[in-house]
């Protein structure tokens, strides 16, 4: 699970833990999702090669992993039919060993539009949403007139509904500029395709836990965007937190027997809303070169700050996390001093708690702690012991500040690049 506002190297955990793993499962978020995993190039010795997935569960690099995206995702079957031909075209086939849930909503073009459309009218309160549609298709999924991937096999009525769809979408967004005729010639065309695809999912993950297989959930988003529990209304439209695991693949929550929150060494947020630790300056900018934070489903620049314990804690109670991977240690080699933000300040009183109002978060003063920097390479560091005194206190203090064990260290972006303990 992300932890804080996404982008915290999920994408990389998911990679190397799916090698103990038979099925890796995509339960919430959509093509904002974007994971990267870089894993030795197998033409070219020595060498890397970079996927970043929207949709596509990270672990079906490996030939013979399943992949699931199930209920709770919204999908845009484009962006994922772009995924099997960018995987088939490195030679990775997921024909027979990738699965969408029927019950899970699809997003059409004019979602797209209609989050533009509500971006605009947001004016200067607007999310900074990825433009992927999905918000307007989980507003679909909750009005109860969404329309979901099983619904492709009765064609007729597809139609009819997309067609009854856009009328009333229209209606309400005057400005919808949609032909739908040509939406739902796409879908007639790429039918044939898809349909295998497409599958009970709920049943196939509860005959797989029975049939003894392990399964790894894969988060997206992240915490902090938990249209509940984040940074309301700055955050995406689904459950980026652990109940989403839940309610998006049809598996009990009894069944889960751990929770890995991912972390970033520092913080990071694409799009608007508050952000206590937030550095407008050459330090920042320095975190967003060296981490090379620019947003892997929209190229923007990601904001930076140091780590903030208040928000981090609050994410491992929420999600219940077991261990943290702790990513992009590396990133803050070369910083003299390194701050955690350690408490928050609202009209000169400690608060308690992690503010539910967006404008008092936006208020807060952060304590912070400062503790001094390692200033050395850590990138082949293999074992907790091989790193710097003062990388090795620097995680102390997280462990103790978020009362949870650091068992994953990232000290760079390869799959190798990891430090397990
Ligand atoms: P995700 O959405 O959580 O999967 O994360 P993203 O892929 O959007 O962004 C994380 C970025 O950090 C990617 O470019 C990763 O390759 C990179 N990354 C992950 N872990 C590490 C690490 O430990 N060190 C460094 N330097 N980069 C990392
Ligand atoms: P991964 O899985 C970072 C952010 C957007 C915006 C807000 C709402 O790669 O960590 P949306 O398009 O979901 O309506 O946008 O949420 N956001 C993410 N930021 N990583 C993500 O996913 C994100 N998914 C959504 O930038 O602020
Ligand atoms: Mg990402």
């Amino acid at each position: 699970m992300g932890a804080q506002w996404g982008d915290e190297g999920k994408g990389k955990l998911i990679d190397i833990l799916s090698a103990e793993y038979d099925i890796v499962v995509r339960a919430t978020g959509g093509a904002n999702a974007g994971h990267t995993v870089y894993i030795p190039d197998a033409i070219n010795p020595g060498q890397t090669q970079k996927f970043i997935f929207h949709l596509m569960p990270s672990g079906v690099l490996y030939p013979d992993k399943i992949g699931i995206i199930g209920n709770g995702c919204v999908v845009h079957l484009p962006t994922f039919f772009e995924e099997v031909k960018l995987l088939k075209n490195n030679n990775i086939d997921v024909a027979g060993r990738v699965f969408i849930s029927d019950r899970a909503h699809l997003v059409f073009e004019y979602h797209k539009l209609i989050d533009q459309i509500q971006e605009q009218q947001k004016g200067k309160n607007k999310v900074g949403t990825t433009g992927r549609g999905i918000g307007p298709a989980y507003m679909d999924k909750i009005s109860r007139t969404g329309i979901r991937a099983h619904e492709l096999k009765d064609f007729e009525r597809f139609s009819i509904h997309l067609r009854k769809n856009v009328q009333t979408l229209q209606q309400i967004y005057p400005e919808l500029d949609f032909d739908v005729e040509t939406e739902i010639d796409y879908y007639r065309e790429i039918l044939p395709q898809i349909t295998p695809y497409i599958t009970n999912t709920t049943y196939y993950l509860n005959n797989a836990i029975t049939s003894s297989k392990k399964l790894l959930m894969e988060g997206a988003n992240g915490t902090l965007l938990d249209i509940d529990h984040g940074t309301y209304p700055y955050v995406t439209s689904s459950n980026a937190s652990i109940g989403g695991i839940i309610t998006g693949s049809g598996i009990s929550a009894m069944k889960l027997d751990s929770a890995i929150g991912i972390m970033k060494a520092y913080c990071t947020r694409v799009g608007a809303g508050p952000f206590p630790t937030e550095l407008e300056n050459a330090i920042g900018e320095k975190m967003r070169s060296t981490g090379k934070e620019f947003g892997s489903t929209t190229g923007r620049p990601r904001r930076c700050g140091w780590f903030d314990a208040v928000a981090s804690k609050y994410s491992a109670t929420i999600n219940g996390f077991t261990a943290i991977n702790l990513t992009k240690l590396d990133v803050l080699d070369d910083f003299e001093t390194i701050r955690i933000g350690t408490k928050y300040i609202l009209a000169g009183k400690e608060l308690d708690e992690f503010p539910s109002s967006p404008e008092q978060l936006a208020e807060v003063q952060v304590i912070y702690e400062d503790l001094p920097g390692w200033k050395e390479p850590i990138k082949h560091c293999r074992s907790f012991e091989e790193l710097p005194k003062n990388a090795q206190k620097y995680i102390k203090r997280i462990e103790e500040l978020i009362a949870c064990p650091v068992n994953f260290i990232g000290v760079g972006a390869s799959r190798d690049e990891m430090i397990i303990i």
